[in-house]
C-alpha cells in the first residue's frame, strides 16, 4: 500500500485496483500500480490497466489477459461500479456517489488542511533555494530560484516532512577584496544608504577597471581577501556593512513575497570549515596538484576535474559547498537536500555530488543530494532591463506588477475597498504563477501580457475564481452543515468533474515533490478553476430547489477552499475582491 500517513482518510481508488489486480496476478502491488493510468477521456473510465505490460511475462494476448482479470475482480459495486475492457485495457469507472461523499466529508473535516498528511513524519528536508549574492543585484533569475524553493518548502512542509529552508548567501569571495579596496580609496564619494547594492556595484567595477591597468592594485586587492580570510577587523567591519546593506535590500524582495527561511548560513560561514574536506580528501588519496590547484579528478565519470582549493590555499566556491554538505548532513541529519539553482550550474552539482562521495559521509547522505535546475528568465520586450541591459531589479519587477495591477483596478473598479492590499496580492500573485506554470527546464519568457491576463492560465484567473466562489457564498448569506447535504444532487456532470479534481489534490501534491515539478500544482489549479468555472456556467446555484441549492453552495465553498490553499502553497495570496 502506498502510505499517505496516518491523518489520510480518503479512499484510495488507484490502490485497491492496484490490490486486486495483485492478488489476482501475483505480481507486486507497487509495480501494478505504476502502470495504472488516468485515461485522458473520461469516456474511457477513471483508471485504466495496460495488459500489455503484462503480454510477454504471462505469454498471452493483452486482450486475453483483460478479460481474465476482469473476470475473477471482485471489487465492491460502491468503490467501482463499473469496469469494461477495451483493446487491452481494463477500465474502471469509480462510484461516483462514493466519491463525491467522500471528498465532501474530508474536506469538511480538514478545511484548510485538506490535502495535508504526515507521510514524511520520519524525513528531513532541507530546501536551498535564492542565495544570491551579496553587492550584487538580486536578478530575475534569483527570483526565480527564490519562488520555486519557497513552493518546494510549503508542499513539503504540508506532507508533513520536517522540512528546512536554507538561503546560501553568496557573502565570500576574492571578489570582496576588490571592493574593500575601491570602498578605501573612494568610499566617501558614495553615499551607500540609497541604492547601496547599485553603489557597491559601481565601485566594483570602478576597482576593477583599475585593476587592469595597474597590477600593485590587484595585488592589494588580493592583500585584503587575505586579510579577510585572516579575520582583519577592519576588513571584516567593511565585509559586514557590505552584507547588512544587502540584506536589507534583499529582505524587501522577500517580505513582498512573504518568504522566510530558517537558515542564512552563506558562503562566509564555511569559509573557515573548509581544511576538513581538504584533509577527508587527501587522506582518501584524491587530491591532485594541477598547475599550483588542488584538484579531484573526475575524468572516470566523463566529467572535468573539480577544483577544490587554490594554489595560495584559499577555499572557493566549490569547497565551501563541499563544507555545507559535511555540516547539513551532521546538523541536519538530511534525508534530502535539494537545491534549487539554475541550469547554468548544472555541471558544477554533477561534480561537487561526485566530490561528496569521497567525503567518507554515509551513503543516505550522498544519495540524498538533488540538484533541481530551472531555465532562465528571458525578458519579451527589452523595456525593464536599465542601462547595463540584463539586469533587472527583481524590486522594481515586483512594485510595478503591482502599479500596473492598480492601474487596472482604477480604470475598472474604481470603488474597491482594499485596492492596495488586493492589487499587491495580484500582482505579487501573478509573477509568482508565471515563474511556476511552465515545467523548469524550460526557459522563461517574461511579457506582462500574459502575466497579468485576468483570463488566461495565469495566476490572476485563479484568483479571479476564487473571488467568485466568494461572492457566491456571500450572495447566499449561509453555509449549509455537510449532515444537511444531499449528494446526490451534485451527480451532474460538471458537479463530478470538479469534484474528481478536488479528490486529485493530495496526490498532486505528492507528485510536486516527487517530480520536481512546481507546474503540476500550477495546472492543477488551472484545472480546478476551469472546472468550477463550467460549473458555473451551467448551473444555477442560487435556485428553487433548497437541496439542490445546498449541495451547490457546498461544492462552490470546497473549490473556494482548495483554490486558496493551493494557491498558497505556490506562494500566492487571494485578494478578497478583484
Ligand atoms: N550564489 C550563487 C549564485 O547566485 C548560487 C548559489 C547556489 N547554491 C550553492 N549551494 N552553490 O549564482
Amino acid at each position: 500500500m502506498q502510505d499517505k500517513g496516518e491523518n489520510y482518510r480518503m479512499i484510495n481508488f488507484k490502490d485497491i485496483i492496484a490490490d486486486e489486480i495483485s492478488k489476482i496476478t501475483n505480481i507486486e502491488q507497487k509495480e501494478i500500480e505504476g502502470y495504472i493510468e488516468v485515461p485522458n477521456n473520461a469516456e474511457n473510465g477513471d483508471y485504466a490497466f495496460p495488459c500489455f505490460k503484462l503480454a510477454k511475462s504471462m505469454k498471452k494476448a493483452p486482450q486475453i489477459i483483460a478479460n481474465r482479470i476482469k473476470e475473477k475482480l471482485e471489487i465492491d459495486e460502491n468503490i467501482i461500479s463499473k469496469i469494461d475492457v477495451v483493446n487491452g485495457y481494463i477500465n474502471f469507472y469509480i462510484n461516483n456517489e462514493t466519491l463525491v461523499k467522500d471528498v465532501c466529508k474530508e474536506i469538511d473535516d480538514k478545511k484548510e488542511k485538506y490535502g495535508s498528511s504526515d507521510e514524511g513524519k520520519n524525513q528531513n528536508i532541507i530546501v536551498e533555494y535564492s542565495a544570491p549574492n551579496i553587492a550584487k543585484e538580486f536578478h530575475i533569475g534569483h527570483l526565480r530560484t527564490t519562488v520555486i524553493g519557497a513552493c518546494f518548502y510549503n508542499i513539503f512542509k504540508y506532507l508533513g516532512y520536517n522540512t528546512t529552508g536554507i538561503n546560501h548567501l553568496g557573502d565570500y569571495g576574492t571578489q570582496f577584496g576588490k571592493i574593500i579596496e575601491g570602498y578605501k580609496r573612494w568610499g566617501n564619494e558614495y553615499n551607500l544608504d540609497e541604492n547601496p547594492i547599485e553603489k557597491l556595484t559601481e565601485i566594483y567595477i570602478r576597482i576593477n577597471e583599475l585593476c587592469k591597468e595597474d597590477e600593485s592594485v590587484l595585488e592589494a586587492c588580493r592583500d585584503n581577501f587575505k586579510k579577510l580570510e585572516d579575520k582583519d577587523p577592519y576588513c571584516v567591519e567593511l565585509w559586514t556593512k557590505f552584507k547588512n546593506l544587502s540584506l536589507k535590500e534583499f529582505n524587501k524582495t522577500y517580505d513582498i513575497l512573504g518568504i522566510k527561511f530558517d537558515s542564512t548560513k552563506g558562503e562566509a560561514f564555511y569559509a573557515d570549515k573548509t581544511q576538513e574536506v581538504i584533509d577527508i580528501l587527501k587522506k582518501n588519496g584524491k587530491l591532485e596538484e594541477s598547475q599550483g590547484a588542488m584538484i579531484v579528478d573526475l575524468s572516470d565519470k566523463d566529467m572535468p576535474p573539480c577544483i577544490v582549493c587554490k594554489s595560495n590555499g584559499s577555499s572557493i566556491y566549490a569547497t565551501r559547498d563541499l563544507s555545507a554538505i559535511l555540516y547539513r548532513a551532521r546538523t541536519y541529519d538530511f534525508d534530502k537536500c535539494i537545491y534549487v539553482v539554475s541550469d547554468e550550474q548544472k555541471l558544477y552539482f554533477k561534480q561537487i555530488f561526485e566530490v561528496a562521495k569521497y567525503l567518507d559521509l554515509d551513503k543516505k547522505y550522498t544519495d540524498g543530494l538533488v540538484h533541481v535546475s530551472y531555465g532562465m528568465t528571458r525578458l519579451a520586450t527589452g523595456k525593464m532591463s536599465t542601462r547595463e541591459g540584463n539586469v533587472i531589479k527583481v524590486n522594481d519587477l515586483l512594485n510595478e506588477a503591482i502599479s500596473r495591477v492598480l492601474d487596472i483596478i482604477n480604470e475598472k473598479n474604481p470603488d474597491m475597498e482594499n485596492k492596495e492590499e488586493n492589487a499587491k496580492k495580484i500582482g505579487i500573485g501573478a509573477v509568482i504563477f508565471n515563474n511556476l506554470c511552465n515545467t523548469l527546464a524550460k526557459e522563461q519568457i517574461f511579457d506582462w501580457n500574459n502575466v497579468l491576463n485576468f483570463n488566461g492560465e495565469t495566476g490572476p484567473y485563479i484568483q479571479y475564481i476564487y473571488v467568485r466562489t466568494k461572492s457566491v457564498l456571500e450572495k447566499a448569506g449561509y453555509e449549509p452543515e455537510i449532515e444537511e447535504i444531499d449528494f446526490a444532487k451534485l451527480e451532474d456532470k460538471e458537479s463530478i468533474n470538479v469534484l474528481k479534481t478536488i479528490y486529485k489534490f493530495n496526490e498532486t501534491l505528492r507528485a510536486v515533490i516527487e517530480k520536481y515539478e512546481p507546474s503540476i500544482l500550477a495546472r492543477y489549479l488551472i484545472e480546478l478553476a476551469q472546472n468550477y468555472s463550467n460549473f458555473y456556467n451551467e448551473n444555477k446555484i442560487i435556485c428553487d430547489d433548497k437541496k439542490v441549492q445546498d449541495a451547490r453552495i457546498f461544492l462552490t465553498k470546497a473549490v473556494g477552499e482548495v483554490l486558496k490553499t493551493g494557491a498558497k502553497l505556490l506562494g500566492m495570496e487571494m485578494p478578497d475582491k478583484m
